[in-house]
């Protein structure tokens, strides 16, 4: 089976050139990426773009997702409220890593006020270059899903 290699990308109008870096630089790695806007800075709705990232992965559309915004936090929320995401907010590449091999993240949210663009990227590396232990890690995961 082909492994899924697109990531889905959005941010809100605080990250457009952050979310660009991000898929130019994954894009060089052969990640096919779905940037689904938005594509202006008009000021917008963090819990809408985390949701409809959210929904791409959910679906299995894309494998991973990665979100942006201001401090991640809040489009991070809106993510986690979709059923089968796991996304967690990294400042560090530390994080990143953990949340794959412990946590099977899917979703990766970064806050543009928080970090500058080559630790973003370095972030990014980590969270892809990582995967899931499972083990009993898996067991703890699996207790995630059915609490809402
Ligand atoms: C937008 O100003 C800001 O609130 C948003 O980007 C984010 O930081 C929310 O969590």
């Amino acid at each position: 089976m082909t492994p899924n290699k697109r990531i889905v990308l959005s941010s809100d109008h605080t990250a457009l050139e952050m979310r660009q870096a991000i898929a130019d630089h994954i894009s060089a790695q052969g990640w096919e990426v779905v940037d689904i806007g938005p594509t202006t800075t008009q000021s917008t709705h963090y819990p809408a773009h985390g949701a409809a990232a959210a929904q791409r992965v959910a679906s299995g559309d894309c494998r991973f997702g990665i979100i942006i915004c201001g401090t991640g936090q809040g489009i991070m929320m809106a993510a986690n409220k979709v059923k089968g995401i796991r996304c967690g907010v990294c400042t560090d590449g530390f994080s990143a890593r953990m949340i794959r091999q412990h946590n099977d993240a899917n979703m990766l949210s970064l806050g543009v006020r928080v970090v500058g663009e080559g630790l973003a990227l370095d972030i990014v590396d980590a969270f892809l270059g990582a995967d899931f232990e499972g083990g009993r890690h898996a067991t703890r995961v699996d207790m995630i899903e059915p609490l809402g």
